[in-house]
C-alpha cells in the first residue's frame, strides 16, 4: 500500500500521518504475505494490528482538530466515519482469531487496508477545499 503525491490533502501533519498510517498497513501487509499456519508471525502481526489502531487514534485527533480549527461542515459525519473504525478496530479481539486465523487475519487486513485507502482518497478529500496553506494549533 504505497501513499503517493494523489493522495496529499495539502496539510503537513495530516499528511505525514496518512503516510506513517500506510507504512503500518503495509508492515501488516508484508507480514501477512509471510505467513504460515505452521511458523507463523501472528504474535507480531498482532502487535502491528495494535500500533496500527493506538497510531489512528493519535491520527484522528489530530486531524479533527485541524478540521475544527477550520470549521469544516461536513466534520460530524466525519468523525462518525472515524468512529466507526475505531470501533472496528477495538473490537478485534485477539480469542477471536483462534480459529481459522488464516482466513481470520485475511479479512481482517482486507478490510483495514481497503478503509484506509478509501477514507484517505474518498472522505479526507472533500476537507481539501476549507484547509487554508497552513494550519498553526
Ligand atoms: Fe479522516
Amino acid at each position: 500500500m504505497i501513499w503517493d503525491e494523489s493522495l496529499a490533502v495539502g496539510n503537513e501533519i495530516i499528511d505525514h500521518q496518512h503516510q506513517q498510517l500506510f507504512s503500518i498497513a503495509t508492515q501488516l501487509e508484508t507480514l501477512f504475505e509471510a505467513y504460515s499456519e505452521t511458523d507463523d508471525n501472528y504474535d507480531e502481526i498482532i502487535r502491528i494490528l495494535i500500533k496500527l489502531h493506538l497510531y489512528t487514534m493519535k491520527h484522528f485527533e489530530a486531524e479533527e482538530k485541524i478540521l475544527e480549527a477550520v470549521d469544516f461542515p461536513g466534520l460530524a459525519m466525519h468523525k462518525k466515519e472515524h468512529q466507526r473504525f475505531i470501533l472496528f478496530l477495538e473490537r478485534i479481539k485477539v480469542e477471536a482469531i483462534e480459529t481459522d486465523r488464516y482466513q481470520t487475519l485475511l479479512d481482517l487486513l482486507a478490510y483495514v487496508v481497503n478503509w484506509i485507502m478509501s477514507h484517505v482518497k474518498g472522505t479526507d478529500s472533500a476537507y481539501v477545499p476549507y484547509l487554508p496553506c497552513e494550519v498553526k494549533l
